[in-house]
Formats: structure tokens, sequence, C-alpha cells
């Protein structure tokens, strides 16, 4: 069967993260009149759509995603003007923006909080507020045993009001009651007067928190995120997300994608099938292979276990994709899941091909394609990642490390800052980001890796990423195909084939080998067919005909192919 037709199921997703893409005024922090100066670079990749990470007004404590005000710009990112123009620039180059959504939480700062926190005009259930206990010192204790998504208590304690308030993440960034329908009414009023300036949908933020159960029970203190079994997809949140999109998204040809923390395939059908009220989600069970212990240990993961992750999506979905690696929130992906030494082209040009032929919309992050790199951080002061530091500061006072060093292997991957350090532009000083003292440290390889260089040379990751993205929109099988996983118990090649049910197509079987490993590899793929070689392919063990024995396939380190199969003759 085929899935119905959509323009966001065909597009390719460029995510920007506007404090790190460009800045145009020198003073440190990327902006809208930087993104807008590279607008040309965006369309010439071939993406389709642009996922802004959020830029309205804040205090930053989160870059971000701790709003003060929904309707107006963060200062350092320019005015409603710019972004006005950011819009029809894009727009004019025939491509989407899709804004962040972040209504989970919103910051201290932001007057709902401040008027909750003043119990003003019935503003004080717009929050969620719990007299808590005291010790036998008189100290408050916490009303349940729920932790934040950055380590340490979900509670804080606040003085003016005497009673404490729940955040799931950083304590300035409280938790909206989405019980009370006057918050609800508000947040869609905010969500229709985006879609009616014009953009073309969101990314929404922890989405799948939003209904907290009432009690708000204890929850499981082994989990990593204590409580997450309550929070995560909580008793309301099929009702509250069909509820918003009914006053708001349903009334717009516009995308949805929900970022969903601890879903499974089936809980996410719920959201995304036919009826469901979202487009998309993104889920993290590929993310969470090497850390199956927690934040804290950086496991081996094995790419039969990657295979059988991404497959139980691709086939077991009641609903479309999303396909991503990486994005702010996570080490560069040719860190993680290449390697960033000697191989870092070949694998960066293979998880190219990874991203761009699963099916499902792809979502590539900023400075991917020309196979950016984690970052070689000397000391913890140099971060800026709320979620790392926090986690260093707690587990220095609790005594679980006695210094950084003891924390920092792990630290320096898994610090959100390794994806967040500023765009490579070329050779000059901070990497052509900016002309002032960049906000967070620039990867010192940007000397090597940058865009003039890729520019400049043949066969770089970027042109790698721009003849792919164009192949994709040639090829149907390659956006709608069936998805069929091969070898899955191969501990270095993955292999897949996308077949297509349409007589109207000309390629309608395509195969994919990747050896996603540092060591030449054999091996003998099970398709009886005919292959011939589709695109970046060493053609060396081509035959007479052109075409490839893929029974018997000689495979250099991270090397990636892709085969249109036909019939045998
Ligand atoms: C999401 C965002 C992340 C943020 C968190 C809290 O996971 O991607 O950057 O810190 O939500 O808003």
């Amino acid at each position: 069967m085929t899935a119905e037709r959509a323009w966001w199921k065909e597009a390719v997703v460029y995510q920007i993260y506007p404090q790190s893409f460009n800045d145009s005024d020198g003073d440190g922090v990327g902006d809208l009149q930087g993104i807008i100066e590279r607008l040309d670079y965006v369309a010439d990749l071939g993406v389709d759509v642009i996922w802004l990470n959020p830029v309205y007004q804040s205090p930053q404590v989160d870059n971000g995603y701790d709003i003060s005000d929904y309707r107006a710009i963060h200062e350092a990112y320019g005015t409603m003007a710019d972004w006005e123009e950011l819009l029809d620039e894009i727009h004019a180059r025939d491509m989407r923006l899709v804004m962040d959504l972040v209504v989970n939480h919103t910051s201290d700062d932001h007057e709902w909080f401040q008027r909750s926190r003043r119990d003003e005009d019935g503003y004080r259930d717009y929050y969620i507020w719990r007299e808590g206990d005291t010790d036998e010192d008189g100290e408050p204790v916490p009303p349940n045993n729920w932790t934040t998504g950055f380590g340490g208590s979900a509670w804080t304690d606040d003085e003016q009001v005497g009673t404490q308030y729940l955040h799931l993440f950083h304590e300035r960034q409280p938790d909206l009651n989405w019980e009370n329908a006057e918050v609800r009414s508000d947040i869609y009023e905010m969500i229709d007067w985006w879609l009616a300036k014009g953009i073309d949908g969101f990314r929404m933020d922890v989405i799948n928190l939003i209904s907290k159960p009432e009690g708000l029970p204890d929850g499981d203190p082994d989990k990593g995120w204590v409580g997450i079994e309550h929070f995560a997809d909580g008793p309301r949140a099929q009702e509250f997300l069909e509820e918003m999109a009914a006053e708001t998204f349903d009334n717009y040809d516009s995308m949805t994608v929900g970022e969903c923390v601890d879903i499974d395939v089936d809980t996410a059908g719920d959201y995304v099938s036919a009826d469901g009220p979202l487009d998309m989600v993104f889920h993290f069970e590929h993310m969470l292979l090497d850390q199956q212990e927690g934040w804290w240990t950086i496991e081996d993961w094995s790419l039969p276990e990657l295979k059988s992750v991404m497959a139980e999506w691709q086939t077991d979905l009641d609903g479309w994709n999303t396909v991503y690696l990486g994005n702010h929130d996570q080490p560069r992906i040719v860190s993680r899941f290449g390697d960033d030494g000697e191989y870092r082209e070949e694998s960066a040009k293979l998880l190219a091909t990874f991203l761009l032929t699963h099916q499902g919309t792809p979502f590539l992050f900023q400075g991917d394609e020309i196979g950016m790199t984690n970052c070689p951080w000397e000391s913890i002061d140099e971060m800026r990642d709320a979620d790392a530091t926090n986690r260093v500061r707690l587990a220095l006072e609790s005594g679980d490390i006695e210094d950084y060093d003891e924390a920092r292997e792990v630290v320096e991957f898994r610090s959100r800052d390794n994806a967040r350090t500023p765009m490579q532009w070329n050779d000059s000083r901070n990497a052509g980001f900016t002309d002032g003292d960049p906000w967070i440290q620039v990867n010192p390889n940007y000397e090597d890796v940058n865009v003039a260089a890729a520019e400049a040379a043949e066969d770089s990751i970027l042109s790698y990423y721009r003849d792919l993205i164009d192949l994709r929109s040639d090829l149907d099988v390659l956006v709608y195909g069936e998805y069929e996983l091969l070898l899955p118990d191969h501990e270095t090649v993955y292999a897949y084939r996308r077949t297509l049910d349409d007589p109207a197509v000309d390629v309608d079987d395509v195969l994919i080998v990747l050896n996603i490993s540092p060591t030449a590899t054999r091996v003998s793929v099970p398709v009886e067919a005919e292959a011939t070689p589709l695109f970046g392919n060493e053609l060396d063990t081509a035959t007479e005909s052109g075409s490839h024995d893929v029974t018997d396939a000689a495979l250099q380190p991270y090397e990636a192919r892709l085969y249109e199969l036909s019939e045998q003759q």
C-alpha cells in the first residue's frame, strides 16, 4: 500500500540553530539577518523546509526553550520585521518555514508566571503549584519524587508564594497547567496567530509531556527520569493534541512534528495515524542505544540493535516517520555514529545516505552537511549547555564525582554544546561566523572543515548531500517505497531495500548497502536481482553489463552504495 502523498512527506528539512548559524552584527550571537544572508546556501542544498529553533523573547537559560513572550522576537536575533523578512525570503526561494513550539513550559519571566506568582486575575492556576511537607529542619520536601530532564528534583520552592511549582526541565522553566482550559485556549490563540502570519508548521517541543495525571503520583525511582511513566503520554495528552489540532493546524496546510520523549511505536501511532492529531513525531529509541544505563554512561551500540530499532519504526508505525540522527540536543552524528578521524568524509557521506534513503521525512542539522564534529573542550567553563552544566554541578554537590575530571569523558561527548558550536563557513577568524567574540567557542577544526573548503573541493560531503537530496526528490521510491531490512544480524553492514508498487515510476526497486565500520569487508546481500549502481558507487566491481554482483560485494570502510534493482536477465 502506498502512503497518501503530502508535501511534508516529500520534503527534506534543514534545522537552523539561530544562535550559532551566522552573526550579521558582530555581537557574537547568530541572528535573523545572518540567516537571511545565508539563505541561498540553504536553498542550494536542495532542502524544502527550514526548522528554526526558538527565536522568541527569552532570558536564554535554556537557549530559547524558556520563552518569556511568545509573540516577540529575542532582541539579539533581531526584530519582528527581520523575522517577517526572513519568512518572505524563505518563501521566495520556494522553501517553507517551521517554527519551534514550546508549550509544555514557559520561562519564569513570562507574564503568566509573574501573575501566577502574584495570584493575579486567576493566573495562579496557569502553573502547577503544590504544598509540600517540611522535614524536621523545616526545609521543604517536594510533593513527589519526579526529577527534571536535566537531573535533580522537578520541584522548586517559591519563597514569594510559599509553595512549590513543577518544572520538568530547568527551575526557570515552570510547567504550564494544561488541565486549565484557559491555558489551552491562550496557547491555541498564540499558535493560530503564528499560522496566520504564514508559517508552514511547527516542531513541537516535548509535546507528549503536557498532560500530568491527577494526584501527581510518585514515579519508579529506578528510572533515569523519575516520573516519566506518569507524565510521558499522560492521560489527556491525546485529547489535548486533538483539541489543539482542531482549533489550529487543521485549518491550515501546515506540518507538525512532535518531539515525544520515551515513546514507543504503538503510542506514536495514536498521534500520527491518518486521523491522529500530528503529522510526525521524533522518537528517541535510536538516540538511547548508547545510554541505556542513563546519561552518565557511554555504551557501545551495536549495529544489529540500531537496525532493529530502525526497522521496527519503518515497518510498524501506523503513520509517517521522521528520520534523524542528530539535532541541537545530540552529539554530532559523525562523532557518534561515524568516525570523526580518518574516515570523517566517508562516514559523513554514509550517514547522509542513511538519512536520505529511509522511509520518512529526513531532518538534517546545520553543519552535518560539511561533516562538523564534536568539539574538543578544554574545560567545563567553555560549556554553555544548561543540561550538562547542571548535571555536573549536581554530581559534584552530591559527591558522586570528586572533580570534573571524573566526569570529563562523558560530559565532553554528551554535552549538547557539541552541536551548538558555530557553523563553520570558512577558514577566517571564528570560521566566518562572527566578527565579534562568539557566545560559544568555535570548533578548532574549522580551518579544514568549512563550507568554503567544501565548495572548492571535488567530491565533498556537501556535494554528496546536494546530489543525494536531488536524487531523493527525483525518485518516488525513496520517499514512498516500502522498506525491507536485509541482513538483520550482520555486525557491520546495514542493507535495506525500498520498493514501490507504482507502474508510473521508472525506478521502483532500490537497494542500499552501508558498511558502517572502519574495516573493509565482503558481503553477500540476499537479493535475486540485477543490481545497477545508482549513486556514488565506485564502479570497480561492475561487470561488463554495468551491473554489480551484490552476492559478493567488496566494501571499503564506511562505503555507502545505492543500486537500482531489476529482474535478473
Ligand atoms: C527539548 C529541546 C531541548 C530543551 C528541552 C526543554 O528537548 O529540544 O533543547 O532543552 O526540550 O525545552
